[in-house]
């Protein structure tokens, strides 16, 4: 029997039991009701509202420039087009760093406002008291190390995280801080596979990588990439399954020509 027939609606539960059950998890990114409609539907186990709404949605060119405001609305969005999916929206830049009480009104808002299930932070050691203080409230909190595009002025490039040991200990340091605060998953993003797995086996909790490898507990993709909405975006992780972009263009320029041509409407197509 397939797991998407058993289960109802995913949980933090379900994931941890898909880790000691040995079953990946399968999550993209949505921030819209019907893109979150067909996503849910076809049996994926974790939505997240991404801050990458930032450059998918608005054309940022950063995750930066996002306000809780406008994540709260895509969050609203997706959690009115979802039946299945655990629904997990990332605190955006300036939403919590440095300051925890700021760290949990921002978790509420997103919690109290959209409906959704969890939240997502970026950041290790130093988020550790946010990460507490939110579950205080019964919020659970999904981590995200590696590659986290809300300091890329602090790296200064999108580059492989952790290749070196120094810091690919920290990461581990890290990863085992976030599991002990109470973080039911970890994202890991963009760091070296062996890494990856070792941290993946190390953790009780799941891990869910986007460029690191296949022996993380579960993988995520920005669905645009994967859809191929962007054309630009060719990272060597990203395994595109349509070429939205061109099939869309494509539509688009068949319906210009139509009307100019007053093939449309035809007869059949008006009242
Ligand atoms: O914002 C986002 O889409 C993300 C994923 C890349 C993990 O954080």
């Amino acid at each position: 029997m397939s797991v998407h027939k058993e289960i109802k609606r995913i949980t933090t539960h379900t994931l941890q039991e898909f880790k000691d059950g040995g079953i990946k998890i399968a999550m993209l990114t949505a921030y819209d009701f019907s893109m979150a409609r067909i996503i849910d539907s076809a049996g994926i186990d974790v939505i997240l509202v991404g801050d990458s709404a930032s450059n998918v949605m608005a054309g940022h060119e950063t995750t930066l420039p996002i306000t809780l405001d406008q994540m709260i609305y895509h969050a609203s969005s997706v959690v009115r087009g979802v039946s299945r999916a655990l629904v997990v929206v990332d605190l955006p830049f300036g939403s919590y760093q440095g300051n925890s009480r700021l760290a949990l009104e921002s978790a509420i808002r997103i919690m109290k406002e959209s409906g959704a299930h969890a939240v997502k932070m970026e950041g290790g050691a130093e988020i550790k008291e946010s990460v507490e203080r939110i579950l205080t409230a019964g919020i659970p909190v999904m981590g995200h190390l590696g590659l986290t595009p809300q300091s890329i002025y602090k790296f200064g490039t999108y580059t492989v995280r952790a290749k070196e040991e120094e810091e690919a200990n920290k990461l581990i340091r890290d990863a085992k801080l976030l599991e002990q605060s109470g973080c039911f998953a970890i994202v890991l993003e963009k760091i070296p596979a062996h890494l990856a797995t070792a941290v993946s086996e190390e953790l009780h909790i799941p891990t869910i990588g986007i460029g690191a490898g296949g022996g993380t507990d579960g993988q995520v993709l920005v669905a645009h990439d994967m859809l191929g909405i962007n054309k630009e975006f060719k990272p060597r992780f990203l395994r595109r399954y349509l070429n939205l972009f061109d099939e869309v263009q494509g539509a688009v320029k068949q319906y210009v020509e139509d009307i100019k041509a007053r093939d449309f409407p035809n007869k059949e197509e008006q009242y």
